[in-house]
């Protein structure tokens, strides 16, 4: 699959936009499914944190995944897609009373309990509410990952999760709860990960749980493993699809399940990432002395990652056949770290040029804000744009 740009098309809508290519996604949910599809015991919640929008939700849906929730607002954008509340795990070390009350209320399947006090409230109101909440405990298993500090989530210094040393005496709490029911455990070690010996490495830690878990006779039903495959955002053109035989391999030979037991994954960022692009309008080329900048519709509000974590998305000219030039795309918003990407190679642009911000599908929507009184910006499906 080549992502193909429409121009046209493109050219027909207001900037800027996310432009979700959903041919592609498809496709990437059938070689995911191709993964799993050897195991009956593997079941796939999509991180809907990374992108919300119906438009990708369909076909995921379609696709017969669940959901990973980390909000109330999750859980209802979940449910208004269509999916089964049968299907939805909910996650997050804040959880508010009224997140829980709704989870117990829909009956999402399971809560992943990140602390003992969230353990007691979460038990205090499903006894009020006279049910039983299935609960997997979130283990921080103190395993690095190569990536970004800001999305390194499973090392004992991050807020995530119940300390291993805490492991035990929080299963022996939940056995005198008579409101919650102790399922599984739950992983999440960070994002972008694509060094799969950093997952080898989650497996090994789980393994040693559940031998010392063995050891005390508590045998569980689930083991989740979050997400964080990563993506190629250098060459997202030549690899749209990520690296899902060598991610699903690594569980298949590293992690050592129990008779039963069912195996569960949150992937986001590789189910989406690559089927999305910002489009976004040239507005001004301002050639400075030791400078070019090609200053964009677009800004931080539409695409944080490059802002927030330093992140590199490709950037192309979909307008001009021009020969290279060097610019820093740089968006509107009145602060320096609106930028894109500096002394990159584009064909060169001049005023009324659409680029496309390549890799945007996953952390771009869902992360956009109206700072500076902006508007949120919409997302179209090929079929969308054609349709009008
Ligand atoms: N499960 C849990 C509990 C998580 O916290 C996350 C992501 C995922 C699954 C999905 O991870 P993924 O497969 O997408 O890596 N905004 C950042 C990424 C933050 C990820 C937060 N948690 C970015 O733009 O890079």
């Amino acid at each position: 699959m080549t992502q193909t740009f429409p121009v046209d098309a493109l050219k027909t809508k207001a900037t800027p936009y996310y432009y979700y290519n959903i041919q592609l996604l498809k496709e990437t949910l059938t070689a995911l499914k191709k993964e799993m599809s050897s195991h009956d015991n593997y079941y796939m919640h999509y991180a809907i944190k990374a992108n919300a929008n119906p438009i990708v939700l369909k076909p995921i849906r379609e696709a017969g995944l669940g959901i990973d929730c980390v909000s109330g607002g999750e859980i209802e954008a979940a449910l208004k897609a269509g999916f089964p509340a049968e299907s939805i795990m909910f996650a997050g070390v804040g959880k508010a009373d009224w997140e829980i009350e709704l989870g117990i209320d829909c009956g999402i399947r399971c809560f992943n309990v990140e602390s003992i006090p969230e353990l007691e409230v979460l038990n205090e109101i499903a006894h009020r509410k006279g049910k039983v909440a299935d609960i997997c405990l979130r283990i921080n298993p103190n395993v690095g990952a190569h990536t970004h500090a800001n999305i390194t989530t499973g090392l004992s210094e991050n807020k995530f999760g119940i300390d291993m040393a805490h492991m035990f005496d929080v299963i022996h709490r939940t056995e005198q709860m008579s409101n919650v029911n102790l399922l599984g455990l739950h992983f999440h070690i960070g994002s972008q990960i694509l060094d799969m010996n950093d997952f080898v490495a989650l497996c090994k830690r789980i393994n040693e749980l559940q031998d010392q878990m063995d050891a005390q006779g508590i045998r569980v039903k689930i083991i989740d493993v979050g997400g964080g495959l990563g993506v190629d955002y250098d060459n997202p053109l030549k690899n749209p699809i990520p690296a899902m035989k060598e991610f699903f391999d690594v569980y298949n030979k590293h992690l050592k399940l129990r008779e039963g037991q069912e195996l569960h994954f949150e992937l986001g960022r590789a189910i989406v990432a690559q089927c999305g692009s910002l489009i976004t309008k040239v507005l001004y080329v301002k050639d400075n002395t030791n400078k070019k900048f090609a200053i964009v519709d677009a800004g931080f509000t539409e695409l944080i990652r490059p802002a927030l974590y330093g992140a590199h998305h490709k950037i192309i000219n979909l307008t001009s056949n021009e020969p290279l030039d060097t610019y820093d795309v740089v968006g509107p918003i009145c602060e320096s770290s609106d930028t894109f990407d500096t002394d990159i190679q584009l064909n060169a642009a001049k005023r009324g040029d659409l680029l496309a911000i390549l890799s945007a599908g996953a952390y771009g929507e869902s992360m956009a804000s109206c700072y500076n009184c902006r508007k949120l910006p919409k997302g179209y499906a090929l079929e969308d744009i054609m349709a009008d």
